[in-house]
């Protein structure tokens, strides 16, 4: 797969965050396992997770990104794979309000605002679909970060773990030992 190097390369080169491999790999499972065949992406950074789903997978692709320049290189880097199947939209999520319904959802944007694309998206997903956010360990993000940034967001993702325990009629599922540890949501009835 040259793409993937080809992404990766260049996120390396830019310092552009990109979900590690074995994230993607899962929702790539995810998707032939139920069948999925609606994802939708908060933060596309240069479209690494969206290129790969598109190319292993007949769906039909949105990612959001609010930065113009990663929009733009993620454009280009979609024509070049041919990924016809991803539709870009750019907004900052905390702005975009879909009014599909999709079967995958995969939450890895701006950190702090997890919980509030959570409840949000959560409107969103199809009965059967599943929520996954990104960097439950933080490891990735946080590296020579201050201490005080680090116990920031620490903070954050600690909030976000107690509040998704008391969202009502959902199930959850923290793996740590997937990427930068994620965090699985789906509905339950
Ligand atoms: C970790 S990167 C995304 C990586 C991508 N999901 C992947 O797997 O390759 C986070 C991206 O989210 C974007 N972002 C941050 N805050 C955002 C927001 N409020 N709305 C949309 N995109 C946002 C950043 O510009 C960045 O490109």
């Amino acid at each position: 797969m040259n793409y993937l190097n080809e992404l990766k390369e260049y996120a390396k080169e830019h310092y552009v965050p990109i979900a590690r491999l074995d994230v993607v790999e899962y929702l790539d499972t995810l998707i032939k396992k139920n069948k999925y065949q609606t994802f939708l992406e908060i933060g596309t950074a240069i479209a690494y997770t969206s290129i790969y789903l598109a190319l292993q997978n007949k769906i039909s692709i949105v990612t959001v990104e609010r930065d113009l320049q990663m929009f733009k290189t993620a454009k280009d880097f979609i024509n070049k794979y041919q990924a016809l199947n991803i539709l870009q939209i750019y907004e900052a999520a905390s702005y975009f309000y879909p009014e599909n319904k999709y079967d995958l959802i995969f939450i890895d944007a701006n950190k702090s605002h997890n919980l509030l694309y959570l409840q949000r998206y959560l409107k969103c997903l199809t009965s059967q679909g599943t929520i996954v956010i990104d960097n439950i360990n933080l490891n990735d993000l946080l590296g020579d970060v201050p201490i005080k940034k680090k116990q920031k967001y620490e903070m954050i993702n600690q909030t976000l773990i107690e509040n998704i325990q008391k969202i009502p009629n959902i199930e959850y599922q923290i793996k740590r030992e997937i990427g930068d540890g994620i965090a699985i949501i789906k509905q339950s009835f």
